[in-house]
């Protein structure tokens, strides 16, 4: 199957479409990529790399219907923290209306958390709107489960020093046990899933490539990197106020059985990363001139 067929993806110019876009080309996959602005740095990068760009809005079905147009396959994936959580089952209800007008033969839906209702976590619930709606249509329906994304420890637009190193053992401890898997990772099983719906169809994966408590994370960021993580001791009630998802989720990460067996994801992604080797690929970088070194 890989590579026979179109695959759209939804959310190309972000991280998790990006790293799928990345993967299913690196597979041999045609692909066409959503943005609304395929005019953007983002978009034009995907199309050098391969893809065949277009502009839909999710929330614009006549936009999808075309997007959408000769598709086998979708990737879906929606981000509450700009469209809010009603715009997320509203975006993600639009898209998996336009695949079954289509006729997809396989949507995978990019979705988090544990598939529980009750979490007292927004942006899980609302992801449960979406797959249920996704349930109704018919559909071969594949759901993706990542729990937290390494790159929360060093890509700067999740603001690690105030969140992740911070805010989050604030609210949970530093031991709590974190399922992590690397966005480039997820884009690998979302293109292993797409080539196989026989087997994937009509399941829910939960995934994660290591299990580590914050400790351990820090205490391997100390050993690779040479220096502990940056803190920002931002106040919490502050955090909150911008990001009351976020807490509310880390909150529920202090309570929440987080037992992800790794070895489900790396059965069918063996080489994914581990939390020590995706933050020895970070020390391999070059650093930026003038950065400062050390930690607080
Ligand atoms: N952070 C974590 O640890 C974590 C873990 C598990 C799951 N998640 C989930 O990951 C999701 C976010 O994914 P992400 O990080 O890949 O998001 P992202 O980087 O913000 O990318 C989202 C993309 O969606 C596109 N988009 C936004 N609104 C659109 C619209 N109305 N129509 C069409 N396209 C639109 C944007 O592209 P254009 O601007 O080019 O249109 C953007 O590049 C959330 O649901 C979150 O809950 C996060």
């Amino acid at each position: 199957m890989v590579g026979s067929g179109l695959v759209v993806v939804m959310g190309a110019t972000g991280r998790q479409g990006g790293a799928v876009t990345r993967a299913l080309l690196a597979d041999g996959w045609p692909v066409r990529a959503v943005s609304r602005r395929p005019d953007r740095r983002a978009a034009r990068a995907l199309a050098a790399a391969g893809a065949e760009v277009v502009a839909a809005d999710m929330e614009d079905p006549a936009s999808l219907d075309r997007a959408l147009a000769g598709a086998y396959g979708i990737y879906s994936v929606q981000n509450p923290m700009t469209c809010g959580l009603e715009g997320e089952v509203r975006q993600g209800c639009n898209v998996g209306d336009a695949a079954a007008r289509a006729g997809v033969r396989h949507l995978v839906q990019g979705s988090a958390g544990t598939g529980q209702r009750g979490t007292g976590v927004g942006s899980f619930e609302s992801k449960l709107d979406v797959e249920a709606h996704l349930a109704g249509l018919g559909l071969p329906v594949t759901v993706l489960r990542p729990m937290a994304f390494m790159e929360l420890m060093t890509d700067r637009a999740f603001s690690p020093a105030a969140g992740v190193w911070h805010v989050w053992p604030a609210l949970a401890g530093w031991d709590v046990r974190v399922p992590w898997l690397s966005c480039p990772d997820l884009g690998r099983v979302a293109a292993r899933v797409l080539a196989d719906p026989r087997r994937f169809a009509g399941r829910a994966l939960q995934l994660a490539s290591d299990v580590r408590s914050l400790a351990e994370c820090r205490e391997i960021h100390t050993r690779v990197l040479g220096r502990p993580p940056r803190r920002f001791p931002m106040p919490v009630p502050l955090f909150e106020r911008f990001a009351p998802d976020i807490a509310a989720l880390w909150r529920w990460t202090r309570t929440a059985a987080l037992d992800v067996d790794p070895r489900a994801t790396l059965a069918l992604v063996p080489d994914a990363a581990t939390v020590e080797a995706w933050l020895r690929r970070r020390a391999g970088r070059p650093r930026r001139p003038g950065a400062r070194r050390g930690g607080r």
